[in-house]
């Protein structure tokens, strides 16, 4: 009896030593990573936002993810910001979405030195705000002081995946209120202003996602009348991608200590659509019933794949847990500049 209460004791001391290793590790030595961007990297920001649509927190998204938990994530398990920050090392999840932070005010300190995650479904650059970084910049500074919170924010990784909501809204509004050419230089215009606001924060590294082929989202397939690609909205994703390109390129001339890696999602989606490689569906939603509208959202007692891992997309939007997995790797660690250049995310997180 004595020799199990004891047994029971040490493993009690066993877990809590083993949590704190954890905590501090976590907790303390690594270096934050920032994340700002829509649908695809957020992880339950909108579960915080009154009366928004863009909801994932709902089954069967979540289906994979550890004890089957609808989280927010637009994915059956994780998603892109997860298996980038889990790559980039330290992490094992995506930072916590900075609503959640600010509702539970115990965790916020603690929180913000472990990275924050801003993403939110449905945004575009042009709703994207800055300003609730500035916030946290602002606690940083004045919990380190100010020579080393800069020290941490140059430092630190910002990480973005936004555009194709605002490409999506561009090509759905009639009449047209700029041509093609003009809305790509808005749109690269106004990533500008974000960014020269990040670096005016002290933000140094800059880890870029350029806009996939939405054209060859489901949705989009369903809405062309022989199921191939939308071509305009591909069109306009590679003109950002170029664009984008040239504003990186200018950036890193013209801002001392400016650094990035730029992934071209649009590159590394084609291939897997055109090579198939590693799925078996490269076409349809796991998650979807098609409708009179168009394909619908991801509910439970709508039809459901049973093999996740053979399709590239969950929804009719959004890429597979495995999708998100192979992205991940190629953006971390590919040395390919078809698919990230002019360093990859690993590198630029090291230099
Ligand atoms: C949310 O919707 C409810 C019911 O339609 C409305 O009463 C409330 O004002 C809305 N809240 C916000 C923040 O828009
Ligand atoms: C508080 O932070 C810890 C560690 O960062 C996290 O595991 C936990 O889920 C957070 N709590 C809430 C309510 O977000
Ligand atoms: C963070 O900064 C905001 C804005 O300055 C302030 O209102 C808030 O109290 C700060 N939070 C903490 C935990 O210091
Ligand atoms: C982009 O276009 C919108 C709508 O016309 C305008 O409000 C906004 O100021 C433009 N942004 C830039 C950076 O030019
Ligand atoms: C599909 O439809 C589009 C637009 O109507 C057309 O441009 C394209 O050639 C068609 N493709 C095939 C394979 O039929
Ligand atoms: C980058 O700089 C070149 C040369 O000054 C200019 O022509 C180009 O428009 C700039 N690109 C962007 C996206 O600002
Ligand atoms: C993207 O792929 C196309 C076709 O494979 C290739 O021509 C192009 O150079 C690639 N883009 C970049 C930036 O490498």
């Amino acid at each position: 009896m004595e020799s199990r209460t004891q047994k029971h004791a040490l493993l009690v001391i066993y877990v809590v030593v083993l949590s704190i290793l954890t905590t501090s590790t976590n907790g303390g030595t690594i270096v934050p990573i920032f994340i700002f961007g829509d649908s695809t990297l957020d992880v339950g920001t909108n579960n915080h936002v009154a009366n928004c649509s863009s909801r994932a927190d709902h089954p069967y998204n979540g289906i994979d993810y550890p004890g089957s938990q609808a989280t927010g994530r637009f994915s059956n398990g994780l998603n892109t910001a997860d298996t980038i920050v889990q790559l980039l090392g330290g992490y094992d999840l995506s930072p916590l979405p900075y609503l959640s932070l600010v509702e539970d005010g115990s965790n916020f300190t603690r929180g913000i030195f472990n990275g924050v995650n801003f993403a939110s479904g449905g945004a575009g650059l042009g709703k994207l705000t800055v300003q609730q970084f500035a916030t946290v910049q602002g606690n940083i500074t004045a919990l380190l002081g100010k020579s080393k919170g800069d020290c941490l924010l140059q430092k630190s990784m910002y990480i973005f995946s936004v555009g194709s909501n605002d490409i999506m809204e561009y090509s759905l509004t009639y009449p047209r209120i700029m041509t093609p050419e003009q809305f790509v230089i808005n749109l690269t215009d106004t990533y500008a202003i974000h960014l020269k606001n990040l670096y005016s924060m002290g933000a140094r590294k800059f880890g870029i996602l350029s806009i996939p082929p939405i054209g060859c989202c489901p949705a989009a397939r369903f809405a062309s009348p022989n199921g191939t690609c939308i071509n305009e909205l591909n069109d306009l994703a590679r003109a950002c991608h170029a664009s984008f390109e040239s504003l990186m390129k200018n950036m890193s001339c013209t801002l001392e200590g400016f650094k990035y890696s730029l992934a071209n999602t649009y590159n590394m989606t084609m291939s897997v659509i055109n090579q198939k490689i590693g799925f078996k569906d490269v076409v349809s939603a796991c998650c979807a019933d098609n409708s009179p509208f168009g394909l619908s959202e991801c509910l439970k007692g709508v039809h459901l794949c049973k093999y996740r891992d053979d399709y590239l997309f969950w929804d009719k939007f959004h890429p597979t847990q495995k999708a998100s997995k192979l992205a991940a790797a190629v953006v971390v660690s590919s040395q390919d500049p078809a698919f990230v250049s002019p360093i990859n995310f690993g590198s630029l997180r090291k230099a």
